[in-house]
């Protein structure tokens, strides 16, 4: 197997700090999801700010059809290797289904582990009202946290799918609670998801952290994409998705070529043998 060569930048870590002065400054923030060491260096090198362990590795990495089954367990051994690989980037782990939910006490003994045995900066929480008190508590016990609000995939089944949210007024009125929400709660920025983007701009011109959207318009003070559906590794992805580039195709060529020259001896050639 060859090995990766990459110039790491010598450029400051990102801080939860200097994000928010990002958005004072109206820098936009650049997340991306991540769940290995290669594309999280990948990532790192190229300017990402971000390094999202989102549970999303459900879908993309598990091959689920929901994010529920992911565990603590999971989430903590893929974030080790992603924090492994991110020099620059602050890296944030998403905790998953039922690790916030109990009680207060347990979230936070469980995103303790996302920081001692993983190596995250911050860990990331779905939900606005209902988990403001949790969010608060894990601000207590130092350990900083995102909010994410709007269409939240945890909740598939309240929502009846993976469901836009609001476009009606009550909907919409409840995003806005939410995140008001989170931010009196003490998240340093906020994930906005599945909504109109006249309503993340209202949301993002409101608060005081920054919002980082996905599905949500460009007004919102970040971007993030989940790496499979930007890189063209996904099956199928949502109509907000822009595919930077088609590796599907790629990694496809190269094993049907692969499967070629071993069909037909072919591979491996004298350059490629030790003698
Ligand atoms: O799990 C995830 O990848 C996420 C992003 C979609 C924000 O939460």
């Amino acid at each position: 197997m060859s090995t990766v060569t990459l110039e790491a930048g010598r450029e400051h870590r990102v801080t939860v700090p200097s994000l928010l002065s990002r958005k004072q400054r109206g820098e936009a923030i650049r997340m991306l999801t991540a769940y290995d060491c290669t594309f999280a260096r990948i990532f790192d090198v190229a300017g990402i700010d971000v390094l999202l362990v989102g549970d999303s590795l459900g879908n993309v990495v598990q091959g689920l059809d929901t994010t529920l089954p992911v565990t603590l367990d999971e989430t903590v051994y893929h974030t080790r290797m992603v924090a492994r690989g991110a020099s620059r980037a602050l890296v944030v782990a998403d905790m998953p289904f039922g690790s916030y939910q109990v009680s207060g006490e347990e979230a936070v003994r469980n995103a303790v582990r996302c920081v001692k045995e993983g190596g995250a900066h911050a860990v990331k929480l779905e939900g606005g009202t209902a988990v403001a008190e949790t969010l608060a508590r894990l601000v207590r016990a130092e350990i900083p946290v995102m909010g994410h609000v709007g269409l939240t995939p945890q909740a598939v089944h309240r929502m009846g799918g993976h469901r836009v949210q609001g476009r009606c007024q009550e909907s919409a009125e409840r995003v806005v609670e939410d995140a008001y929400a989170v931010q009196e709660a003490g998240a340093f920025a906020v994930v906005l998801e599945g909504m109109p983007a006249e309503l993340a701009r209202a949301v993002t011109e409101q608060l005081e952290i920054p919002t980082i959207g996905i599905g949500a318009g460009v007004h919102c003070d970040g971007q993030v994409l989940v790496m499979h559906d930007m890189l063209g590794l996904s099956d199928w992805t949502p109509s907000f998705v822009k595919p930077y580039a088609n590796l599907g195709a790629v990694a496809s060529q190269a094993a049907r070529l692969f499967a070629e020259e071993v069909s037909e001896r072919k591979f491996p050639d004298l350059e490629h043998s030790y003698r």
